[in-house]
């Protein structure tokens, strides 16, 4: 038979080429072109034949809650919209090194432990590695079933002799399915050894855990196909210089997304933290300026951080601007704001922004304590301590109101804050939302960055 023909296509714009290269010629893509099967060895069309009629039925009817195994562990749990699907694909991604293996071990070794059949599948780590890594964790006693395996044939036979209830594969970079001619770790491959289990856990039932790297670009490896075809995505992620470690919901069909499971890494593996917001308001001294703590959400979950800037002189003819844990485009616009609004100057001095313990903010309603904390920083008058912030900043100057200010509010009374500079409108919204329930807090209600700036001018 001929060799068949190589048929390199580009995942941006579909483009076909007739060899690799780094940057799609079409479109200008980088790192875009993929090796695909040749058209020609796919059948054209179905063949003659008819097929049998699906049953139809209506969209209303009876259907169950689906049954879910919960572990234990409250933080993971909820993130995955409370607790494990049967039959149900999760894809749990994030850095090399940032602790998937651990937690994915911990989880198991809990659902082991109420009684689930489960099976941990290696292709990374030797069984006494992780032996050694249980031991540490004081997990040696679960009844786990460990195998250390990198091809899929073997891996679907031991699940087909062991009817588990849940699978991990640690991780699906390592698999590889035998008539699939590509190194492991490829876009085929992982997408053949993804499809292979997952058609196997929606047959029989168990539910499977699959740990993904992710590129240095923040992808899953493998064009994100694998997001496509789980039915919950989750992503670990923090700072490996902290020991705060955030797993995140991006996709999910059996709940909502954007929840958060907050855990810190210890020597004796992940430890929930159910009260975050605690844990990084921690050692704030008093009368430091330039920190501003903001009542953040993150999903239906109140977070309180500590927002610290520190604008300096500067030495440099472009002076600097950091930022950790925001984005810097809108650290920017902030400053400009504050520059044409409220007459501040950022001319010659640097900037430094930083959202402390490691989380990463991407609301924009944080916009008002960043003001704060520069208004701080430049006037020397620090914020005070009981005060909590926050609000959007409109390009205008205008603090516009953000969602769930009854949920901030009460977090942050929780954690003994007595004032809230918050948006004029706030309140009013809450009330529309049909929640009327009234904040032991003291509301300071703003309309412009403006009345803030007063605020630093003697309250
Ligand atoms: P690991 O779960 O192997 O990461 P991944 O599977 O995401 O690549 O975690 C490895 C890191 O976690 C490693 O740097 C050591 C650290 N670690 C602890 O700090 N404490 C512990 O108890 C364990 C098991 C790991
Ligand atoms: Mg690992």
């Amino acid at each position: 038979m001929a060799k068949q023909q190589d048929r390199f296509v580009c995942q941006a714009c579909g483009a076909v080429q007739s060899k690799w290269s780094g940057r799609c010629d079409a479109c200008g893509e980088w790192n875009s072109i993929v090796e695909e099967i040749p058209l020609d060895s796919i059948p054209k069309g179905l063949k003659a034949g008819k097929g049998k009629a699906v049953e139809l039925v209506d969209l209303k009817g009876e259907s169950k809650s689906p049954p879910r195994w919960t572990s234990g562990m409250t933080e993971f749990d909820r993130t995955c919209g409370g607790g494990i699907v049967p039959g149900s694909a999760i894809l749990i991604g994030g850095d090399p090194g940032i602790g998937k293996s651990t937690v994915l071990l911990q989880i198991v070794a809990a659902l082991a432990t109420q009684g689930r059949k489960c099976l941990y599948i290696s292709g990374e780590e030797a069984v006494a590695q992780i032996r050694l890594r249980a031991a540490r964790l004081d997990l040696e006693d679960a009844p786990l079933k460990l195998g250390a395996e990198t091809n899929l044939r073997n891996i679907l036979a031991s699940i087909n002799d062991e009817e588990p209830d849940i699978v991990v594969i640690d991780s699906i970079q390592t698999m590889f399915v035998d008539n699939v001619e590509s190194a492991p770790g490829s876009v085929s491959q992982v997408r053949a050894s993804a499809q292979e289990i997952i058609r196997l856990a929606k047959r029989k039932g168990f539910a499977v855990l699959i740990v993904g790297h992710v590129t240095k670009d923040g992808q899953i490896a493998g064009p994100r196909v694998l997001e496509h075809m789980v039915d919950t995505v989750l992503y670990f992620e923090g700072d490996r210089g902290h020991q705060f470690r955030i797993l995140r919901a991006v996709k999910n069909r059996f709940g909502g997304t954007d929840e958060i499971g907050v855990f810190e890494m210890s020597d004796q593996g992940l430890h929930e933290v159910p009260n975050p917001s605690a844990l990084f308001l921690t050692n704030r001294s008093d009368d430091v300026s330039g920190a501003a703590v903001f009542a953040g959400m993150e999903g239906s979950r109140p977070i309180l951080v500590e927002i610290q800037a520190l604008v300096s002189p500067s030495s440099l003819a472009t002076p600097r601007r950091a930022v950790v844990g925001w984005d810097s485009g809108r650290l920017a616009m902030v400053m400009a704001v504050l520059e044409a609004r409220c007459g501040m100057s950022f001319a010659g001095v640097d900037v430094y922004l930083n959202v402390a313990g490691g989380m990463r903010i991407v609301e924009p309603a944080a916009d008002l304590a960043v003001a704060a904390a520069l208004m701080s920083s430049i006037s020397d008058i620090p914020i005070p301590q009981q005060a909590v912030l926050f609000g959007e900043i409109s390009l205008a100057g205008e603090v516009r109101p953000v969602a769930q200010s009854n949920a901030r509010l009460k977090e942050a009374g929780k954690l003994g804050f007595t004032k809230a500079w918050m948006p004029a409108l706030s309140q009013h919204l809450a009330n529309k939302e049909g929640s009327t329930q009234k904040t032991s807090l003291d509301v300071f209600e703003l309309d412009k960055v403006g009345d803030l700036r007063l605020r630093f001018a003697g309250d």
